[in-house]
């Protein structure tokens, strides 16, 4: 099944927003390359609303002494505890075999956003 949950341009990239799905609730994220994500809306760890967490980046793989950023607007941190998960997978970010978080397949149809489930 699916469902239409917004207009395809009323995310900018870097913006989320918490969609009804039936009961469930999901949040929908528009990353920084323009596509759309889908995640349950329930942190894993002890139920937050990833909705009300912050949309962030990561650092990436590096030399030694070496700080790089990126992925940004592609990292989901929970509000509460602070774990972190991609957008793109639903995995955590620290170890993504024992915490993810359910993922939607999201296509942009005729100029809208659809979530299917
Ligand atoms: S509830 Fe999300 S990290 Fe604890």
């Amino acid at each position: 099944m699916k469902q239409v949950v917004c207009s395809s341009d009323d995310l900018v990239p870097g913006q989320k927003r918490a969609v009804q799905i039936g009961l469930r609730s999901v949040v929908l994220v528009r990353m920084n390359s323009g596509e759309y994500c889908a995640l349950l809306n329930v942190c894993p760890h002890q139920g937050a609303r990833l909705s009300d967490g912050e949309l962030t980046g990561t650092t990436l793989p590096a030399d030694v002494g070496e700080y790089v950023f990126g992925r940004e607007n592609e990292v989901l941190r929970c509000p509460w505890h602070r774990w972190e998960f991609d957008v793109t997978s639903g995995n955590a970010l620290f170890n993504d075999r024992r915490a993810c978080v359910k993922r939607y397949e999201v296509t942009v149809e005729e100029g809208n956003v659809v979530i299917h489930y």
